[in-house]
């Protein structure tokens, strides 16, 4: 069987003020269609059943996300006592999965992405399933780079791998290299970001595991003793607590021997800043997003204002800003300083 696991424990920081910690960006509503959770999992629905996927979160947001997808059975939301990256995270998917369905194919997607070409993407989903059910090889998702960006993983695109015309292996997987590097592998036109879903075989998985992190494969030998017990909870908090925070892609990614990439033209973005609402809302003709009629705009340009509706704000002669208010925040930035949001994060107590 196909399952699908999606990965939504990331604290999505940069969207403070609208994102707090117990509002991270998956549980948002950014697009205005769906909270980001709410179309990773809607747009699955012509190719899987709801007892075919999974979410792995923490406690503090698994009601949340019961609360926005009724229709998932609630013991295919799957608890970490702690948040320990994305190598744990899909380990404990793993093995909770391995015990339904040992022979069977995971998709590991994020909660927190845009994809605008639903159909597409649940094909490459179908023709990963088939490929990493064959070769037992790692299947990435590869999405066509525009600039040096530093936040994401790098594939080097190797020969075309026979069978079909848009599968190729891949030479090498590179997560988050320096900006120099970044622009070579930009330059180059040989590479493809990782877009941050994989589709394997559970064995395949477990076997990488097993072979580069040892220490969490131990862990985890532990923890699947004891599903289904008692001790279940306890063993779990413990082991967890004793799991390196590393990424599936440092963990695993850069050291695995077989991996394919399919090129994914799927209109992805990974909505990383405030910024990235300029790729998916509407905007006036000077460039603006202005989302509700209580904002009254005099002479802006290309500025992005998300605001409650609750009051009126004005705004004259602005341009490149980003202003966004909540009710009870006020986050007011030039356009190029969105990522410094969590500078302020350092300064303010988080939950608030
Ligand atoms: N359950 C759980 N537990 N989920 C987690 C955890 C965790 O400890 N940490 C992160 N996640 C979830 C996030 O919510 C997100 O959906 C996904 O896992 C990826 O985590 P990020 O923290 O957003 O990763 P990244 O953006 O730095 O890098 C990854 O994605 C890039 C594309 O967006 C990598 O795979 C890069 O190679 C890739 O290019
Ligand atoms: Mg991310």
């Amino acid at each position: 069987m196909l399952n699908f696991v999606i990965m939504a424990g990331g604290k999505g920081e940069r969207f403070w003020p609208k994102s707090r910690i117990e509002l991270p960006k998956q549980l948002l509503n950014l697009t205005g269609n769906g909270t980001m959770i709410q179309e990773t999992v809607w747009r699955l629905k012509k190719i899987a059943q709801p007892s075919q996927i999974y979410i792995v979160t923490s406690g503090m947001y698994a009601a949340k996300i019961a609360e926005q997808l009724p229709e998932l059975p609630p013991e295919n939301i799957i608890i970490e006592p702690e948040g320990r990256n994305t190598a744990p995270c899909i380990g404990l998917a793993s093995i909770i999965i391995e015990k339904k369905d040992p022979g069977g194919v995971m998709a590991v997607l994020a909660a927190d992405h845009v994809i605008q070409k639903p159909d597409l993407f649940c094909e490459l989903l179908l023709q990963g399933n088939e490929v990493a059910r064959e070769t037992g090889g790692i299947v990435t998702l590869g999405i066509q780079p525009d600039r040096p960006e530093t936040g994401y993983g790098y594939i080097k695109m190797g020969p075309q791998a026979s069978g079909a015309d848009n599968l190729f292996r891949v030479e090498r997987f590179t997560e988050k290299p320096n900006l120099e590097t970044a622009h070579e592998f930009l330059t180059s036109g040989k590479y493809l970001w990782n877009s941050g879903m994989f589709i394997w075989k559970v064995a395949t998985i477990r076997r990488a595991i097993a072979d580069f992190m040892p220490d969490l494969h131990q862990g985890l030998e532990t923890i699947r003793a004891a599903i289904g017990t008692d001790q279940y909870p306890e063993i779990l908090a413990e082991q967890y607590s004793k799991f390196e925070k590393i990424s599936i892609d440092y963990g695993v990614m850069e050291r695995a021997p077989l991996v394919y990439v399919l090129p994914a033209d799927i209109g992805w973005d990974d909505v990383g800043s405030w910024t990235a609402l300029e790729r998916l809302r509407a905007q006036d003709a000077n460039g603006n997003i202005l989302p509700n009629e209580n904002i009254v705009a005099i002479d802006l340009q290309n500025c992005i204002f998300e605001t409650s509706g609750d009051k009126l704000v004005a705004a004259i002669g602005l341009s490149d800003i980003v202003y966004v208010e909540t009710g009870d925040a006020v986050l007011i930035c030039p356009k190029n300083r969105v990522q410094d949001v969590k500078k302020v994060l350092e300064k303010v107590d988080k939950t608030k």
